[in-house]
């Protein structure tokens, strides 16, 4: 009787799972891009597309992102009236000119994205259409010399013409952009910035001007940026500025990075108004005398960050340097060439710091006073050419939290050194030549939460001695093994029982061809696996571990060398919504499509395809200009015959407007899964089908618990499918009724 229910519901599920939509289609959508929505707004997302010219008559009038990043458009003309859109995004592409008809009636503008392209005129008036202008990217373009207001608009908040050739910025030049909050003027060669040039700007809370060869800066420059936060002018030539004049009215500075910018000496004065000054970043500078007692006098009490790396600093910083400094947590002093004993000298008066920065000091040795540090809590002396008997001088350590020893020239780590750091939640060791581990070096790291080795030239796992046979680490939920050269054995489990709490685990660039189905048998509550960058092969059943992984949500398995891929793998793994196939070698075939529609359509959710579609950070202000996609490659055969398989409508997926030829290879996962002609599966629904598995003669007539539930699964599942199929079916219905009124409309 059961096995009759289950054929039942399966037979039920499978007249409805023909109406699969492979692709869900509302709005118009221009054959060579893909549309999606991101949240309720339409994606047009053309990038990396070989354009040469903007489907403007392809485009649906309620499109929200338009993203045409990565192609060869030369010119603009006139979008449609009426057009909605939002975010307009043509960075990498040939434009010459920002004329200001190519944006007329673009009333809903709020993000333009113009960067990388080579544009060398920008007409101020360009964007006066454009009401609630927020965002101008124009970076990397060879702007030409502007004589009077650069732009028109009172609402534009965010501008970057970082890297535009500007050598001048005349007085008039923000004269009608008086809302901005950020300006990056970074990389133009200004050399000098003078008189009242940002007075306007009463807004800005973010100033970028680093690397632009400054050498000339006025003491009141900056005297009308009361609401200034964050200012950073790293990378010019500052030797000879009245700093006391400069940031004199900044009192609401927060942020100030001055990096390498030719700094000798600061006089007392330097920061004295700036009392809310958190991080201040001086590194790379040659300040051999700095006194930071009496620059940093009793006014920067607020500071918690202060970065002094590479400054070539002789030592010893001052006792009272950090006495009024009382929230002062963070100390870099990386890349200073320093002594144990000077060291030792220096750090003597600094009992309250939380964290210390001695990376790069060419220390082969470690102070012995490690024990002045009552409330240490992060420690990083990596990058040093450490001996490893020296280890032993941490031991005092015992409240440290955090400890980073990566890349320290250690090939042996004594088994005691660890022995009372047992508040120790995040130990990093990577980079050091660590061929065997003691027996019982971690073993009192109860706390352990996170354990890093990558490029240890380790052969095998974390061996099961490092730690006590009688304990579990029931903290330990992180361990990354990235770029150890490991020999995977054939059969059993890659960890020890002692790790069976652990849920990320990072394996990439490991050399792995192929993992035995047991490999996680110990650590089968994982939920985040990181595979990435080994030469995984979809054959040998290299992928059959992932039955034992019912926990998993997160598996990385980019750059590996799989050519198919099959939805069927997946089917133990209920939780999993995120699966990065990235950087692999995929043939063409229906496999490609039946694995986005399972994405699609059983798990509901493209998104848990990366590269699938164009990810939030894609499409967001200040997003990635490059994006990673899935793709597939046709072998030629299979070229040879794509323009009689373009013509093939398959219901379900959304029929091109204009067959066109295709002459090269590579085809975004997308792309592909449109003119594949491939129909939409029923294969995908087999969870329902391996219920009828489950009944075997030997059950007889009684039904199994997990049968039952499993039925009951397979009816909401076939449920969920009818409603899922009228939805689509509706929606095709009125975006159909709304394309036929737009065209009737023009
Ligand atoms: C663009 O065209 C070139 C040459 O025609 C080809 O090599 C390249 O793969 C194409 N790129 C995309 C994303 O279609
Ligand atoms: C686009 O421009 C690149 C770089 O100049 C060129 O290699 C490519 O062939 C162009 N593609 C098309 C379709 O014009
Ligand atoms: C630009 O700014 C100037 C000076 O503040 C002002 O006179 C002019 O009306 C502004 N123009 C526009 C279009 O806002
Ligand atoms: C620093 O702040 C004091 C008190 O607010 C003020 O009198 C002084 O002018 C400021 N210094 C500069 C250089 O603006
Ligand atoms: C620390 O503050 C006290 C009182 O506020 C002051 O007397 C002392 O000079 C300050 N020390 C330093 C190094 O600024
Ligand atoms: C582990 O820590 C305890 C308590 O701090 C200590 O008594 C014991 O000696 C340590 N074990 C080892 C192997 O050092
Ligand atoms: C576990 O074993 C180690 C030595 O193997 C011993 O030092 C430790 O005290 C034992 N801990 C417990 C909780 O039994
Ligand atoms: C990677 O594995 C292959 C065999 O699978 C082996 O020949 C090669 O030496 C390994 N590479 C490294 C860097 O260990
Ligand atoms: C996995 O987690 C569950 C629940 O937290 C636990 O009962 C089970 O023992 C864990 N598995 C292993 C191998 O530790
Ligand atoms: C995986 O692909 C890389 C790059 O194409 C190739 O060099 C390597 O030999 C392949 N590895 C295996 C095991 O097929
Ligand atoms: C190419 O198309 C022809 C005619 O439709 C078909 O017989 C042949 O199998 C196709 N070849 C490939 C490699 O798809
Ligand atoms: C593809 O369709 C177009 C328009 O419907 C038609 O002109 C063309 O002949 C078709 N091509 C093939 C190979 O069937």
């Amino acid at each position: 009787m059961a096995r009759t229910t289950v054929y039942l519901i399966y037979l039920l599920a499978l007249p409805f799972s023909y109406g699969y939509n492979g692709d869900s289609f509302e709005l118009e959508c221009p054959d060579e891009c893909d549309c999606h929505y991101f949240r309720i707004n339409w994606v047009t997302d053309c990038s990396e597309s070989n354009l040469t010219s903007i489907p403007y008559d392809e485009l649906s009038l309620s499109v929200y992102i338009l993203d045409l990043n990565g192609n060869n458009i030369t010119s603009l003309q006139r979008f449609p009236n009426d057009i909605k859109m939002r975010r307009l995004q043509i960075a990498n592409n040939r434009l010459t000119r920002v004329d200001r008809d190519a944006f007329k009636g673009l009333d809903y503008l709020i993000d333009i994205d113009l960067s990388g392209n080579n544009i060398s005129y920008v007409d101020p008036e360009a964007f006066l259409d454009s009401h609630g202008l927020l965002n101008v990217e124009l970076q990397d373009n060879p702007l030409n010399m502007i004589e009077g207001p650069f732009l028109m608009s009172s609402t534009l908040q965010y501008l970057d013409i970082s890297n535009c050739n500007l050598s001048i910025i005349n007085s008039q030049f923000f004269d009608n952009i008086t809302s901005l909050t950020t300006l990056d003027l970074s990389n133009n060669p200004l050399i000098s910035l003078e008189g009242d040039v940002f007075n306007v700007l009463t807004s800005l809370e973010t100033l970028k001007i680093n690397d632009c060869k400054l050498n000339i800066i006025t003491g009141n420059l900056f005297s009308s940026l009361i609401n200034l936060k964050n200012l950073e002018m790293a990378g010019n030539d500052l030797s000879n500025i009245n700093w006391p004049e400069v940031l004199g009215t900044l009192t609401r500075l927060e942020y100030l990075n001055l990096r390498k910018s030719g700094l000798t000496s600061l006089s007392e004065d330097t920061f004295s108004n700036c009392t809310n000054l958190v991080t201040l970043i001086l590194a790379e500078n040659e300040l051999r005398d700095l006194d930071v007692a009496v620059t940093l006098g009793n006014s920067v009490n607020h500071l918690e960050v202060l970065d002094l790396s590479n400054c070539k600093i002789k030592g010893p910083i001052s006792g009272d340097a950090f006495a009024n400094a009382t929230r002062m947590k963070s100390l870099y002093l990386s890349g200073n060439p320093l002594f144990a004993p000077d060291l030792q000298e220096a750090l003597a008066p600094l009992p309250k710091l939380e964290k210390l920065f001695l990376s790069n000091c060419g220390l082969s040795n470690l102070p012995d006073n490690f024990n002045v540090f009552e409330n240490l809590l992060e420690l990083d002396i990596s990058h040093n050419p450490l001996v490893n008997v020296f280890t032993r001088l941490l031991a005092p350590l015992e409240k440290i939290e955090y400890l980073n020893m990566g890349y320290s020239n250690l090939s042996y780590i004594g088994p005691e050194t660890f022995a009372h750091m047992t508040s120790l939640k995040k130990l990093v060791l990577s980079g050091n030549d660590l061929l065997s581990l003691e027996a019982g070096l971690f073993g009192n790291l109860t706390q352990l939460t996170a354990l890093e080795l990558e490029f240890c030239g380790l052969k095998r796992p974390i061996n099961a001695n490092a730690f006590f046979k009688n304990l579990t680490y029931t903290d330990l939920r992180e361990i990354k093994l990235g770029g150890n050269p490991l020999v995977i054995p054939p059969t059993g489990p890659l960890f020890p029982k002692q790790l069976s709490q652990v849920t990320v685990l990072d394996l990439s660039n490991c050399n792995i061809t192929s993992l035995n189905p047991d490999a996680f048998k110990n650590t089968e509550n994982l939920t985040e696996l990181n595979l990435a960058s080994n030469q995984i092969k979809a054959e040998d059943e290299s992928l059959l571990f992932l039955e034992t992984l019912r926990h998993l949500e997160k598996i990385n398995l980019s750059n590996n060398n799989l050519t198919t891929i099959d939805p069927q793998l997946f089917v133990n793994n209920p939780k999993l919504h995120s699966i990065n196939l990235i950087g692999n070698p995929f043939i063409c075939d229906c496999k490609i499509a039946e694995m986005w529609d399972w994405a699609n359509m059983i798990k509901g959710d493209l998104d848990v395809l990366i590269g699938a579609k164009s990810a939030e950070k894609d499409i967001v202000v200040k997003g990635n200009k490059k994006k990673k996609y899935l793709y597939c490659h046709y072998n030629e055969a299979q070229l040879r015959n794509m323009t009689i398989i373009t013509n093939k409508t398959v219901p379900g997926r959304r029929p091109f407007v204009k067959p066109r030829e295709w002459t090269y290879a590579n085809r975004t996962w997308a792309k592909y899964v449109r003119e594949s002609g491939c129909e939409p599966v029923v294969k995908i629904l087999r969870p329902v089908a391996l219920i009828a598995d489950f009944f075997d003669e030997s059950h007889g007539r009684n039904i199994s618990t997990p049968a039952l539930i499993l039925a009951v699964m397979a009816l909401a599942l076939g449920l969920g499918t009818v409603i899922m199929t009228l939805r689509l079916f509706q929606k095709r219905q009125v975006s159909e009724m709304d394309t036929e009124n737009n065209r009737k409309q023009r």
